[in-house]
């Protein structure tokens, strides 16, 4: 049973410069709530019941944001706003919260080896905060841990990207055909040369892992972009251990896209109660002029 997910935010969230100056790319607001409250919430629907943010130095702001606001609820109360003291006050409710500073940005790898301690010995989730995925259905890292029954091996989540995007992903060779969501792996390689990407199965962001991946997380060498990478340490777990890639079946936003990102604000708008109407007359008006 998967009981512990680790997401790390500690990058420097270049994309977004320059408001990733002051405010932790995982805080940008989709309408009123920060990309990362969609990534913990994903983890507390699959009954992820621990779950620990890998932060580094100026994200302590992300930390505030999951704590009890005691005074802003004092004031809440006072003014009879019940409404939103009890919004304020469920944000996270579910789940333990644990934090832990990743002190110098080595990649995606060491972010990972951060959560050692914390994971011992079980299997646990990654979820990383560029990729936002929405279902009707089961959250999209509780289709894997349901897969993660059957094999009990890791799990690399996936979808098909087009060739010209493959060099932005870990991109990852079935060891056989496919025949349902569900494959073997023989290979995965991070952010391959277009020209030499094996396949068009991209890493979306969501890992179950063994704990056996800190064996090679300890030692791994720096890899692409000179960083310690999450999927070269995977790529070594293979030769011990069978590793599976699951296709997700979810709408995924890249929130580290700018278009990805506005597209996640309007869909999220038109599932809002107190917006949808308004938000769809606006957009209709503004098609008009395009
Ligand atoms: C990371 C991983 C990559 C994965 C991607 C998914 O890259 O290293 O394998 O495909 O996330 O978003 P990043 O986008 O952080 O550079």
């Amino acid at each position: 049973m998967i009981r512990k997910a680790v997401i790390p935010a500690a990058g420097y969230g270049t994309r977004f410069l320059p408001i990733t100056k002051a405010l932790p790319k995982e805080l940008l607001p989709i309408i009123d709530r920060p990309t990362i409250e969609y990534i913990v919430d994903e983890a507390i629907k699959a009954g992820i019941t621990d779950i620990l943010l890998i932060v580094s130095s100026n994200k302590n702001a992300i930390i505030d944001y999951f704590d009890y606001n005691i005074e802003l609820e004092s004031i809440l109360l006072a003014k009879q706003k019940e409404e939103e003291y009890h919004l304020v006050r469920n944000i996270a409710k579910g789940a333990n919260l644990h934090f832990i500073r990743q002190k110098e940005q080595l990649g995606l790898g060491h972010a990972v080896l951060q959560a050692e301690a914390f994971i011992g010995n079980e299997p646990f989730a990654v979820l990383l905060g560029d990729d936002m995925y929405v279902t009707e259905g089961t959250p999209a890292i509780k289709q894997m841990m349901d897969a993660f029954d059957k094999t009990k091996q890791s799990i690399l989540g996936t979808m098909e990207v087009a060739y010209e995007d493959t060099y932005k992903y870990g991109i990852c060779t079935p060891k056989e055909e496919k025949k349902g969501p569900l494959v073997e792996l023989k290979d995965v390689v991070e952010k391959p040369d277009i020209e030499v990407a094996p396949s068009r199965s991209a890493i979306g962001g969501r890992y179950i892992l063994t704990p056996t991946i800190f064996e090679y997380l300890k030692n791994q060498q720096k890899g692409k972009g000179n960083e310690i990478q999450l999927t070269d340490a995977i790529l070594r777990l293979m030769k011990k251990e069978k590793v599976y890639s699951y296709d997700i079946d979810a709408k995924r936003y890249d929130v580290g896209n700018k278009l990805d990102y506005v597209e996640a604000i309007l869909d999220f708008g038109l599932q809002k109660d107190d917006l949808k109407e308004g938000l769809k007359a606006l957009i209709k008006e503004k098609a008009k002029d395009l």
